[in-house]
Parts: C-alpha cells; sequence; structure tokens
C-alpha cells in the first residue's frame, strides 16, 4: 500500500502548466462537440449563454478547482478531503474529487470512440478520399456522408481506431507524461491553431461565410430551450475539463508562485477561440452545401472533407488537420486517464505503469458500449431518453448535464462557503476587490445558476 499522500510532481514552470492545462482544454469539445451541439440549439442565443457560463462560471469554477488541488497537493478525492479537515469541516467533501473521477472516466469511455473517428479520417484524407468524393460536385456531400456512415456503422473498424488510441495514450501515461508531452504540446498546440485559422480562412472564402456568421452571433432566443441553456452550461464544464478531476490533478502539480487567476483566465481564452474559430471553420460549408446544422454527432467529420476535398492540396491539408484533431484529443485524453492513474497508484498502490495499464483496460471495455451504440446494435436504445437515443447519448448526458454541473455546484459551494476564507485568499492571491468579485461569483452566482438550470431543464420539481 503506498501510503505517500502528498504528490512530489511539478509542472517545470508556469508556461509547462499552461500549455498542459490548454491542451486538456482543447480538445474534441471544441473542435466537434461545440458546433454541432450549437447547430442542435439554433446557434446564436446558445453562443451567447455559452460564453456566460464560460465567464461567470467556468473560470471561477476553474479557479476553486486549482485552488483545492494545490492546496491539498494530492488527488481529488484526497485533497478535497484534507482541504475541508483543514477547515474544520467534514472529510466526506472528498466526495467532490471521487465524483470528478468518476465523470472523467465515463467520458474517456466515448472520448476515445470520437478520437478514433479522427485516427480514421486522417487515413481516409491520406489516401485521397475527400477528393475523390469531391470528383463530382453533385454527389460531393452524399459520398462523404456515406464515408461516415460507414465508419461508424463497423464495429472492427471503430475497434480498431479506439484500441489505437487507448493503447496510445497508456504508452505516453505510463512512460510518465512530462516530457514527451510538454514538448510535443509546445509545438502541436500553435500548430494546430495556425492551420484552424488559415481553414477558416479558406472556408470563409469558398463557403457562405456571411451565412455562418449570421447564425453564430445573431442573437435569437426564441430558438433557444431551457434544455438548451443546460447543454450549454454542461459544456462549458466540458470543453474547460472542470468537475472531473483533472484541475485538482494539474493544480496539485503547480508550483509555488503562480496565479491561479491569471492562468485561468488565459486558458478559458485560449479555449474559447479555438471553439468559436471551429464554428467559423465549418459552417460556411455547412450552409454553403445544404447540410443540416442538426446534423448532430457526425458534423464536423461530414462538412469539412467536402471542403478538403475541392480545394488545392485538399488532401494534404486535410490529412495535417485531421492529425491536430487527433493530438488535441490526444492531450484530453491523457489528462482524463491521468486522474484514474492517479488514483490508483495512491489508493490502490498500484506502479504508474500498471495503473495505466489497469484504467486503460477498463476505459477500452466501457468504450464498447459506444461503439455497439453506433453500430446500431438493438440493446444499445434507451427509450426513455428519446426515439432513437442509446447508451453512447445516455453517456453523454449523465455526464456533460449531470455530473459535470452538479460536481460544479457543489465545488462552488464548498470553496466559496465551507473552505476558510484565509486559505482560498491566500491560494488564489489576488487583490482583496478580485477576491471579493471572485467569491460573489462562487457563493451565489454559480450555484445559484446552475440550481436554477437544472430544475428547468430536469423538471425536478
Ligand atoms: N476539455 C476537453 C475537450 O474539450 C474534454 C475533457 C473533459 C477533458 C473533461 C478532460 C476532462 O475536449
Amino acid at each position: 500500500m503506498n501510503t505517500e499522500t502528498h504528490v512530489s510532481n511539478r509542472w517545470s514552470n508556469k508556461y509547462a502548466y499552461i500549455l498542459a492545462a490548454t491542451g486538456a482544454a482543447v480538445g474534441l469539445g471544441n473542435l466537434w462537440k461545440f458546433p454541432y451541439i450549437m447547430g442542435e440549439n439554433g446557434g446564436g442565443a446558445f453562443v451567447l449563454v455559452y460564453l456566460l457560463c464560460i465567464l461567470f462560471i467556468g473560470i471561477p469554477v476553474m479557479m476553486a478547482e486549482v485552488a483545492i488541488g494545490k492546496r491539498g497537493r494530492s488527488t481529488p478525492a484526497n485533497a478535497a478531503s484534507m482541504v475541508a479537515t483543514e477547515s474544520g469541516k467534514s472529510s466526506h467533501w472528498s466526495i467532490i474529487g471521487s465524483m470528478g473521477v468518476l465523470a472523467g472516466f465515463l467520458i474517456l469511455s466515448f472520448y476515445v470512440v470520437i478520437a478514433g473517428w479522427a485516427v480514421a479520417y486522417v487515413f481516409y484524407a491520406g489516401t485521397g478520399e475527400f477528393s475523390a468524393a469531391a470528383a463530382d460536385p453533385a454527389t460531393n456531400a452524399e459520398a462523404i456522408g456515406a464515408l461516415f456512415g460507414n465508419l461508424v456503422s463497423s464495429v472492427p473498424n471503430l475497434l480498431i481506431y479506439t484500441t489505437i488510441i487507448v493503447a496510445s495514450v497508456v504508452y505516453v501515461l505510463s512512460k510518465g507524461v512530462k516530457d514527451g508531452l510538454e514538448t510535443a504540446v509546445t509545438y502541436l498546440m500553435p500548430a494546430m491553431f495556425v492551420l484552424l485559422v488559415g481553414i477558416m480562412i479558406y472556408s470563409a472564402i469558398v463557403g457562405d461565410f456571411a451565412a455562418a456568421f449570421a447564425f453564430m452571433f445573431n442573437i435569437d432566443f426564441s430558438r433557444l430551450t431551457i434544455e438548451g441553456v443546460l447543454v450549454a452550461l454542461g459544456h462549458a464544464f466540458f470543453t474547460l475539463s472542470l468537475a472531473s478531476g483533472i484541475m485538482m490533478v494539474y493544480g496539485a502539480y503547480l508550483p509555488k508562485g503562480v496565479s491561479i487567476a491569471k492562468t485561468s483566465i488565459m486558458i478559458a481564452i485560449a479555449d474559447t477561440l479555438v471553439a468559436l474559430i471551429a464554428g467559423l471553420a465549418i459552417y460556411p460549408i455547412v450552409f454553403a452545401h445544404g447540410l443540416e446544422p442538426s446534423a448532430g454527432p457526425g458534423l464536423l467529420f461530414q462538412a469539412l472533407p467536402i471542403a478538403f476535398g475541392s480545394m488545392p492540396m485538399g488532401d494534404v491539408v486535410g490529412t495535417l488537420f485531421f492529425v491536430m484533431v487527433v493530438f488535441a484529443a490526444f492531450t484530453s485524453a491523457i489528462a482524463l486517464l491521468e486522474s484514474a492513474a492517479a488514483y490508483l497508484v495512491e489508493r490502490q498502490g498500484l506502479t504508474r505503469g500498471k495503473a495505466s495499464l489497469v484504467a486503460g483496460v477498463g476505459i477500452w471495455l466501457l468504450s464498447l458500449l459506444t461503439i455497439f451504440s453506433l453500430s446500431g446494435e438493438e440493446w444499445t436504445l434507451l427509450p426513455f431518453m428519446g426515439d432513437g437515443k442509446t447508451i453512447f447519448d445516455g453517456l453523454d448526458y449523465l455526464t456533460a448535464n449531470i455530473l459535470l454541473p452538479l460536481g460544479g455546484l457543489l465545488i462552488s459551494v464548498f470553496v466559496g462557503w465551507f473552505m476558510k476564507d484565509e486559505l482560498v485568499k491566500e491560494e488564489f492571491n489576488v487583490s482583496e476587490g478580485q477576491f471579493k468579485l471572485i467569491m460573489v461569483l462562487l457563493r451565489y452566482v454559480a450555484p445559484i445558476a446552475i440550481i436554477f438550470v437544472f430544475i428547468n431543464a430536469i423538471g425536478l420539481f
């Protein structure tokens, strides 16, 4: 049994932390999920609510979570319980850590499957499938749609690509992430950003940019439902990697003297920019080719390949783009598995290698639920969730719309009301005025908003 309760790992410096946390934040949530849930929820008004959630709830909760991790210097459940005890409160607050680790694990089980799609698309682009589909402009969109349909309905294909992702995540993690990952992220994140901006400019030229811009920024509240507000709130947590143990783990590795407030704001800005640019890259193509904004999870994979197919050097650019998607997903997947692995090391006394392997095998098994959901197995249907909804939809709903907001609620209540003010102040290390502002957000704004949205959307009462 490992009795070590304090982690001794530290990021090399502030920038390493910012890059790793941004790497965890920027992922499929920005490139794949944000564009399609925005489409399903009517555009502009959804974007506005999402931005407000990031600003007034996401950023303060991120600061709270990092502060707990840094104060506790331990894995999430332990850190939360230690900080609670230090403030003279019940050690049962460990629940905010354990719930996070559970949410992260469930998220990862479908995350690896979608990341697998991106791996498949690297091969498709590399072998010229996109330009082949574009040979006949009249059937381009259908041909790309068929490519996607064939991928997700084939269990063997999904198994291969998912396994590639899970195995690589386990491999990198068992090696210890620091050197390899920190360096890789340093080059690949900026490269992804440049590529994404390039693709946005290209699709603005060839696609219907005006329609895309209007769709994303014309605010029409009649198109937004309360369910949509819950989706926006849940996604604010998802995209910033909150309430899933990760920011506590990364906070525990934080060197002294780093400003939790400043770094949280920088991470949130970078993350939000990537999501908005992804929307502006995808939607001009969607509108120019008569695709449906409400196409659902396949949107990214059905829209951009149309642009790649007909642009000069499209196969190369497409390959590069999906390599970047894989990478963005990979840095998030690593973070997600890190919190489970760190838990196994600390609580079960496993070595790092074994812990990564055990967590990886668990994720691989759990990912089968999503794989069979996608291939349309009858037993994966969840009729109570609606027509055609599957276990995959259920896992997505349970994590993003229930566990993450609930975790965020508990975290803001804990740091706002239960953790001793002096301790919070010491960790945040901001001016008196800024401290007051953040505390108002944590004490009142975040909890009240989350409870309000919950009650209305889930119809609790
Ligand atoms: N933030 C990641 C993304 O947007 C997903 C994620 C969620 C990662 C929760 C870690 C924890 O893709």
